[in-house]
């Protein structure tokens, strides 16, 4: 299969984890006779130095004519410290999933047994876990017309949706449940919001078409408890943009670390696929960010493209790291390993050189670099 994957390395970690999963495609590529070819293209605060605009006309056209785009991350605090900064990073991704019309986001919140330790909730709760949230991602308060008066003492910002918006995603999100648990939870403020009600309404009517599919109903603030208290009851989570936003980086301390969950953000063209974390500009340069945020969203990329066999080997290697402790720091602070060792690792995982032949104690002579 030939591919032309559109690489927007962006800010901070950004291009350290994309780097991971660039080596890593390319050993699935060689294992599997696959083309793919990459194309950098400028984002974020990088763009904003190099051209003035967190997303440059040239960017566009290289995604659009891409089959899929691979994102690191945008941000960076001397933007997140000025309020008033016009040109921001985050334009850069706002922008490219305006014009790839990306409008729905996939995050699924994976738990894994050797993580388990690392997230505040009790092993009991995390057992079982396996949810995926499907976020709206090209409208609502995101998108609204945005005001602030001339005098900058009031400010406001629309949210407003159309019945077609919310039938696309809701169509994805129950077809999905029905190749999963079969189960649907819309998320929304009915009880306040006329937007939500129009979800809701539109939601409803949609159902109808989807007999073996169960819907449950729950306003956004009742939704963040019952992740914490009671995260197994979820399967398939839809939603709107803003709530989507809040609940998916709550969901993510079900995993034990950030650093770990991929995303999908599809709509009717190109696909674009970004790790959930941020820029993380802490961590930048120094090789101890976790790539497998952004090397699982290599592998539903690879789904995307129908190349499920290989999507699979990349999330066996993953599994094997972890359950290995070739973990990063966030895992484990003490013995971790580099952003990069954990991309060769993947990368001869998926090669086939490793484990069958290489014993554990011949792949710490060969790559270790704990510290
Ligand atoms: C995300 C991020 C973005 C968002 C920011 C960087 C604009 O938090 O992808 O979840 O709010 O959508
Ligand atoms: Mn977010």
């Amino acid at each position: 299969m030939n591919k032309k994957i559109a690489i927007l390395n962006g800010d901070g970690i950004g291009p350290e984890v994309t780097a991971q999963s660039i080596k890593i495609l390319k050993a699935i590529a060689a294992q599997y006779n696959h083309e793919f070819t990459f194309h950098e293209a400028l984002i974020g605060a990088d763009a904003i130095d190099k051209t003035g605009s967190a997303l440059p006309e040239e960017t566009i056209d290289t995604c659009l004519d891409s089959d899929a785009v691979l994102f690191g991350a945008v941000g960076h605090p001397k933007y997140d410290n000025d309020p008033s900064a016009k040109v921001r990073p985050e334009q850069g991704i706002l922008g490219i999933r305006k014009a790839l019309q990306l409008f729905a986001n996939i995050r699924p919140i994976t738990t894994y047994p050797s993580l388990q330790h690392l997230s505040p909730l009790k092993a009991k709760q995390l057992e079982g876990v396996d949810c995926i949230i499907f976020r709206e991602l090209t409208g609502g308060i995101y998108f609204g017309k945005k005001q602030t008066s001339e005098d900058g003492t009031y400010a406001s910002d629309e949210c407003s949706y159309s019945k077609e918006e919310i039938e696309r995603i809701a169509h994805l999100a129950f077809q999905y449940a029905q190749k999963r648990k079969k189960k649907v939870t819309m998320v929304d403020k009915a009880n306040v919001l006329d937007t939500s009600r129009l979800w809701r309404k539109t939601v409803q009517a949609i159902a109808l078409q989807y007999g073996d599919v169960t819907v449950d109903y729950m306003f956004v603030d009742n939704a963040a408890m019952q992740l914490i208290l009671n995260p197994k009851q979820f399967d398939v989570i839809l939603t709107e943009n803003m709530f989507g936003d809040i609940i998916s980086d709550e969901a993510s301390v079900l995993s034990g670390s950030l650093g770990m969950l991929p995303s999908a953000s599809v709509g009717n063209g190109t696909a674009l696929f970004e790790p959930i974390h941020g820029s993380y500009p802490q961590a930048a340069g120094k090789d101890i960010a976790n790539p497998l945020g952004s090397i699982l969203s290599a592998a539903m990329m690879l789904d995307h493209f129908g190349l499920t066999e290989e999507a699979k080997v990349i999330r066996d290697a993953a599994d094997w790291t972890l359950q290995n402790n070739f973990v990063t720091k966030d895992i484990d602070p003490v013995n971790f390993y580099f952003t990069s060792t954990i991309g060769d690792l993947i990368a001869d995982y998926v090669s086939g050189k490793i484990p069958g032949s290489v014993k554990k104690e011949n792949i710490e002579l060969r790559k270790s670099t704990i510290i």
